[in-house]
Order: C-alpha cells, then sequence, then structure tokens
C-alpha cells in the first residue's frame, strides 16, 4: 500500500473500531495528522485518563504507552504501534536504582518524570512533566528532602527556578543534553528578533534562564514543554521563533501558525524512538490489535499513585 492508501485504510478502521489515537509532537507529521489529539507527555497522560474509547493508539514511545496503560479504565487497551520505541532518559534508572537510592535517603519525598518506566513511577512519591515540574516540587513542604528523576538538566532548572535544594539522579536525554548555552547565545545575536522557545531538558536550560541579559540582548529564552511552546508561539507577537527541542514539534507549529517562521537551535536534535512509529506500523497495530501495552496490578496501582498525584497538582 502506498502513504495515501494506508492513510485512507487507518481513517476506515479508526471510524470501525472507535478507536482513539494520540500523538506526541516529536513523532512524524503524517502521524500527527491522522490523530486525534496530538500534545506533550501531560496531555496525552490526561486525555488517555478522561477519555471512554475502548482502543487507545499511542503514537510516541513506550513509557508513554504505559502511563495510557496505568491510567486507563478497566476495559480499555492501549497499543503503541513499535513496542521498540524507547527513550534513553528513562532507561537510566531502574526500580532496583531507585530503591538503593531511597534507601540513602529514607525520609526523602520522590519526585519522578515522566520519563520513567512504571516500575519506577511505583517506587516514587509523585510523577511530573516538564509542564507542571516547578508546581509539583512547590507543592511539597519545605522541611522534606527531595529525590528528583532522572533528568538533571529538568531538575537543576527546577532547582534554580524554585530555590528549593533537590538530590538529582544524573541523567540525560541524549537528543536533548548536548545543547550548548553558546549555540542559543551566538542564534540569540543572528536572530535578535525572535523568541527562544527552549526545552527544559536541554543541557543549556538553566544557563539560558540568564542569557537574556548578556551584552545588548535584552529578550529572555523562555524555558517551556514541548505544548506550552505551542501555546507560547500562538499567543507572542513575535514573528520568528528558534527552537530548542526535537525537531518533530515544528510540525504542530508550523501547522498551527502557517505565516510565523520557526528555526530549529540545531537540524541534529532528532529522536530516533519518537520517528519509529510510521504509517505501515500504525495501520497494522490498528489493523490487527497488535502491539498491546499493559502494566498489571499491582505494579498498576503503585504507579497510578504518583501520576494521580500530579494530575491532581495541576488542576
Ligand atoms: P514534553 O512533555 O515536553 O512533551 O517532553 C517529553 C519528552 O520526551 C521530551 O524529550
Ligand atoms: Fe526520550 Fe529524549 Fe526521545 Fe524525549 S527526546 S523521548 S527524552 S530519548
Amino acid at each position: 500500500m502506498d502513504s495515501k492508501e494506508l492513510i485512507s485504510e487507518i481513517k476506515r478502521l479508526k471510524n470501525e473500531k472507535n478507536a482513539l489515537i494520540l500523538a506526541h509532537n516529536y513523532v512524524k507529521g503524517e502521524i500527527q495528522d491522522l490523530a486525534d489529539y496530538v500534545g506533550d507527555s501531560l496531555g496525552l497522560s490526561r486525555k488517555s485518563a478522561e477519555t471512554d474509547n475502548e482502543l487507545i493508539v499511542f503514537c510516541a514511545v513506550h513509557f508513554m504507552a504505559e502511563t495510557a496503560s496505568v491510567l486507563a479504565k478497566r476495559r480499555q487497551r492501549i497499543l503503541c504501534p513499535d513496542l521498540n520505541a524507547g527513550c534513553s532518559l528513562s532507561e537510566t534508572i531502574t526500580g532496583s536504582q531507585l530503591k538503593e537510592w531511597k534507601k540513602e535517603h529514607p525520609d526523602a519525598i520522590v519526585v519522578s518524570y515522566v520519563n520513567t518506566s512504571a516500575e519506577v513511577k511505583a517506587e516514587s512519591d509523585y510523577c511530573c512533566t516538564s509542564g507542571n515540574a516547578l508546581n509539583v516540587v512547590r507543592s511539597i513542604p519545605e522541611d522534606k528532602d527531595i529525590l528528583f528523576l532522572p533528568d538533571m538538566f529538568l531538575g537543576a532548572w527546577v532547582q534554580e527556578v524554585t530555590g528549593r535544594k533537590m538530590h538529582i539522579w544524573p541523567g540525560e536525554c541524549h537528543v536533548h543534553a548536548s545543547l550548548p548555552p553558546e549555540r542559543i547565545q551566538d542564534l540569540m545575536k543572528v536572530h535578535s528578533d525572535a523568541d527562544f522557545l527552549i526545552h527544559p531538558e536541554c543541557g543549556c536550560s538553566t544557563s539560558c534562564m540568564y542569557l537574556g541579559s548578556v551584552g545588548k540582548l535584552e529578550k529572555k529564552p523562555h524555558i517551556l514543554s514541548t505544548a506550552g511552546m505551542v501555546k507560547h508561539a500562538e499567543k507572542s507577537n513575535a514573528e520568528t521563533f528558534v527552537v530548542a527541542t526535537e525537531t518533530g514539534i515544528l510540525h504542530p507549529l508550523k501547522k498551527s501558525l502557517p505565516k510565523k517562521e520557526f528555526i530549529p537551535a540545531s537540524d541534529s536534535m532528532v529522536c530516533q524512538y519518537m520517528k519509529m512509529v510510521t504509517l505501515e506500523k500504525l495501520y497494522l497495530s490498528l489493523r490487527d490489535e497488535k502491539h498491546e501495552v499493559k502494566v498489571e496490578e499491582p505494579l498498576k496501582s503503585k504507579a497510578k499513585k504518583a501520576i494521580v498525584r500530579m494530575l491532581d497538582i495541576d488542576g
């Protein structure tokens, strides 16, 4: 089948089976265009928690489909078109490593980024995403020690903004970690009228907070989740945006604001895992209802507590 036939078959099967297609902002544009909802980790978690569709095809990476399975109602099934779509960041910590870390800080509160396995979430007190990490950390009483994991750049940024000292796991995402502040500084000189949108997983996120006041530059970069970037661009008067995150985000940005210009901070910021979802894999998964991601009890209930606490804080 060619792309056109695959697209029409996916649409037909989706209607026939009353399936909901969810897609992360980083997946291929043609997949985003077929989705009922495109968003960041937080938006996708919320959507999967509120929908009644019995079949959800989750076009993203494995831990995101796992999160949806944890939140799923009794009869819902979550499919992930490619079960090998992993995440270098979530692989930096396992449930048993977290158990050992907790032993060193027995009274600490554990805040885990959503980019973790269900096993890690089950050992956590709170989950958070890049969109609500600040609110989650601010909600924890001042006298409590915090273990924050697994992204050290997100953790450092949260620490800097909230002023809250935390123990931070030394994990990183291979796509975001290597973006240096010098690259942003250089781009700010070239695109002096642009708004700068930086994901907090970027190696430069904390130093970028202070870049706007360097030399003659007056504009501060905005540190945002992927959905936060889309919202910001929709409200901003700027005509040009420099975007520091996985380049898939350029698709929803350009789709929403076709007259504005979006420049990637680096063309090499590509997550090979997010690009593993193809039209053919989506079609096969939907047709054969295969590649189910299912978190079983008692792990499901344990992991759910941390996610629900996060959703409660975020309104
Ligand atoms: P968002 O929650 O901002 O979409 O980020 C998820 C992610 O995997 C970033 O690399
Ligand atoms: Fe994981 Fe990084 Fe890919 Fe996001 S961009 S899914 S953190 S590997």
